[in-house]
């Protein structure tokens, strides 16, 4: 009998299934960080695709700091504040009107937890940190996507040679489906990530970020159950010889 997921030794199955275990508590936690880096984007809790367009695209009508003011920051300065920072902003975020009438205001409502004190915060109390957030938005920057993007290629293509390699021992998937599912991480990955520099250039591509993604965690589901369903449903329901021949394996 050729080597498969039901018959493989207890102690691979062991391993094979820890692996993934793992693997699918890593995706569950890479969802819910999603959805703290991108989901607060347009200051609205949840994921959508106007988040999406925000962190690649970025609201090129506005600055950060603006469209922070009318988001998320909202609650921390009162509406007359935030209405002279943006108008500050608007008329080109100039240092000397800063000295004068806008640093008292970040000073008492922004460095509070603007101060540098608090991790991945920018710090308010440096003039270079305001003035930066006052240009409209850019989205992504260049430096940042080829980051991201080379650090999901590597990691996600070694998560995926793994995953596929289990899923490859299943004796019950067509073999075309297999195949398939097999391929398919590769091709949604080089998709999601094509997809992210696309929508830097044009909004509409955002959508094709959501595909990708969408079509990256189908293939991880698929390939996830059907490589536990081989290893420990399966089995259970072979006749007793075969069950016998696989356990004086192990
Ligand atoms: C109670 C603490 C708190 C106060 C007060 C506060 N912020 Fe924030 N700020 C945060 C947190 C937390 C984040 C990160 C989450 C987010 O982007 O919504 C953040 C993020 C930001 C960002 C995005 C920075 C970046 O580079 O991603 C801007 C801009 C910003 N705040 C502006 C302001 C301004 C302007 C004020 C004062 C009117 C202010 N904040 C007051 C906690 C605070």
């Amino acid at each position: 009998m050729p080597i498969n997921l039901s018959n493989l030794g207890f102690s691979v199955k062991l391993l094979f299934s820890g692996y993934l275990m793992a693997i699918a508590i890593g995706y569950g936690m890479a969802l819910v960080q999603i959805l703290f880096t991108h989901g607060m984007a347009d200051g609205k809790f949840g994921l959508s695709i106007e988040d999406i367009v925000y962190s690649y695209y970025g609201n090129r009508s506005g600055s950060m700091l603006e469209s922070k003011l009318n988001g998320s920051m909202k609650a921390n300065a009162s509406e007359t504040d935030r209405f002279k920072i943006i108008q500050w902003v608007r008329d080109g975020a100039d240092q000397a009107e800063y000295d004068i009438s806008i640093k008292p205001l970040f000073e008492a409502d922004c460095l509070p937890c603007h101060n540098g004190s608090m991790g991945g915060l920018p710090d308010f109390s440096k003039f270079e940190a305001i003035k930066e957030r006052a240009q409209s938005d850019q989205g992504a920057t260049f430096a940042s996507l080829i980051r991201v993007s080379h650090i999901h290629l590597f990691g996600i293509a070694f998560i995926f040679m793994f995953v596929g390699g289990i899923f490859s021992l299943t004796s019950g998937v067509p073999m075309k489906l297999k195949c398939a599912a097999i391929i398919m991480p590769y091709v949604f990955l080089l998709l999601d990530i094509t997809s992210w520099w696309l929508t830097k250039l044009n909004a509409h591509f955002a959508l094709l970020v959501v595909a990708a993604g969408g079509g990256l965690a189908m293939a991880f589901v698929f390939m996830w159950v059907a490589s536990m369903y081989e290893m420990w449903v399966l089995p259970r329901r072979l006749p007793f010889s075969d069950r016998r021949d696989a356990l004086r394996r192990s």
